[in-house]
């Protein structure tokens, strides 16, 4: 099949989270099981990295978007690796900033700018989709362009739109005044019309009124985001679109995720010989300047650093557990300052227990998911998550709030049986994080002698799991066909 993906962030070209990783894994997955896949994104100033050849296919594109003229070119590079085109968006004007998102006053423009060129990149391509596969709110307009305004082009006669919700806490909603600068104002009749009255546009709503099929990224989120309590305000939408609507678990990426040839790692390891663990450890803590103890747990933490993620919970919690108990603490992350502000003052106040860095760092991450112990993952919400999958995979054992993808990951721990893979709980309250990190320190134990070999044992039920992407495509591929069918 021919599928158009079109997403705001593609690893390694540009990477704010989760998104940005399936954006790049699924589209080699596809490609790994025979499907033409063409990617379109924004060229950002990050996407140009030495050594990367990019070449310009169409200079000075011009379009016409409600009152707005919009001028662009297009680049294409390749995904590393493989031979799927990236056509690349270039408009300065909207893309040459120093983060991916988050301006206020042209945001609406900036995605819907992406929207329609994505479509112009397959007309000028000659590329005519099979399936759009779509992703999260800021390309969520393609379905219904796809039957509007490109609807003349016989190039979509055949095209099935699917959307893929990675997270409905951004549904891209702004005031229903952006409606003339979408370039739809003709077809204001085929967006949400209670939306509009109350005065707001949502990007994500629209696409969830047009797709001819929504996935989102695990079963569990796919029916919590059905409830009122979960929904954000979209769950009535989403339980009319109950018999389109699919969860799919994400997969790992296992070329950049995989203990035994991850380029990050001073030695590789895996199941059979964990030995090489030991040595990223080591090298871990050397590098972060803290005291390395074999015996003694490191707990890794790598997040962007919001409420989504459960901090609040760390920010009562963690600070006791630090004065009360034998552990080190290593944090990685960028967000809101006053989490940032927490983990830099926890720092100073256990300066041989915690570290913090507050950058994004590809490297650092790998190691600190390869060196450390355990890893917190206590999020309020978790749509799928990719750090307990990678955690698992390094033998790093999760400790994760029961919610969405977390809760389809992470089998708790029991001690009688042997089986479970993690520690899991399910209260969201300080007492619940509480109680799991302290059951994760007290199967540590000593960490030593058969201490030890129970937490091996632990670690191997979840290193050899099938998380990889190629589990997963099938799925993805049944979606499509289905929409072929009929
Ligand atoms: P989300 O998409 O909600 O951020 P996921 O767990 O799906 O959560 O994916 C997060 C991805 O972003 C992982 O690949 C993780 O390693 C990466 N990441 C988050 N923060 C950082 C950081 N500060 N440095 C490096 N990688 C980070
Ligand atoms: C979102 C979610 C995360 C998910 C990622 C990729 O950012 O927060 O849970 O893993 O998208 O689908």
């Amino acid at each position: 099949m021919k599928i158009l993906f079109v997403s705001s962030e593609v690893a390694p070209f540009a990477k704010s989270g989760g998104l940005g990783d399936v954006s790049s894994a699924l589209p080699r997955a596809l490609a790994a099981a025979g499907h033409d896949v063409r990617i379109v994104m924004p060229f950002y100033p990050r996407v140009r990295a030495p050594g990367r050849h990019i070449s310009l296919v169409r200079q000075h594109v011009e379009m016409r978007i409600g009152p707005h003229r919009v001028v662009f070119s297009i680049f294409e590079t390749k995904l590393p690796g493989t031979d799927i085109p990236v056509s690349l968006i270039h408009c300065p004007g909207l893309y040459d900033r120093p983060g991916l998102y988050g301006y206020k006053h042209d945001e609406h423009l900036r995605f819907t700018v992406l929207n329609w060129a994505a479509l112009k990149v397959a007309q000028f391509a000659q590329f005519a989709p099979d399936i759009a596969h779509v992703n999260d709110w800021q390309a969520s307009l393609i379905p219904l362009l796809i039957k509007t305004h490109f609807a003349w082009d016989r190039l979509f006669a055949r095209t099935k739109s699917v959307l893929t919700l990675h997270n409905i806490g951004h549904q891209g909603t702004f005031g229903a005044g952006v409606l003339v600068d979408t370039g739809l104002a003709d077809s204001a009749h085929l967006f949400h019309q209670d939306e509009l009255r109350a005065g707001r546009l949502g990007f994500l709503m629209t696409g969830l009124l047009h797709a001819d099929h929504v996935t989102t990224v695990s079963p569990t989120y796919a029916k919590e985001i059905q409830t009122r309590e979960q929904g954000v305000g979209l769950d009535g939408v989403l339980r009319a679109r109950r018999g389109s609507l699919t969860g799919i678990l994400n997969g790992i990426d296992e070329d950049e995720w995989n203990p035994t040839k991850d380029v990050h790692l001073p030695m590789a390891f895996s199941s059979s010989d964990l030995s090489g663990k030991e040595t990223c450890k080591r090298a871990l803590m050397g590098a972060l300047r803290l005291p390395y103890a074999e015996n003694v747990p490191v707990i890794g933490l790598v997040s962007r650093l919001v409420w989504q993620k459960g901090l609040d919970l760390v920010v009562n919690v963690m600070p006791h557990l630090l004065r009360a108990a034998k552990f080190q603490f290593v944090i990685l992350g960028k967000g809101e300052p006053r989490y940032e502000e927490f983990f830099r003052t926890l720092a100073r106040a256990f300066p041989n227990k915690v570290h913090f860095d507050s950058a994004f760092n590809e490297a650092k991450a790998h190691l600190i998911e390869a060196g450390a112990d355990m890893f917190l993952m206590p999020s309020r919400y978790e749509p799928c998550g990719l750090n307990q999958m990678y955690s698992l995979r390094y033998g790093t054992v999760p400790i994760v709030h029961k919610t969405g993808g977390l809760a389809d990951t992470v089998w708790p721990f029991d001690e009688k049986s042997g089986h479970g893979t993690g520690f899991v709980f399910e209260h969201f309250d300080d007492h619940g994080l509480h109680w799991a990190v302290r059951r994760a320190l007290s199967v540590w134990g000593t960490g030593m002698g058969a201490h030890r070999e129970r937490w091996r044992a632990l670690q191997r039920n979840g290193m050899d799991l099938p998380f990889g992407w190629r589990h997963r495509v099938g799925r993805y591929v049944e979606v499509y066909e289905r929409l072929h069918r009929g």
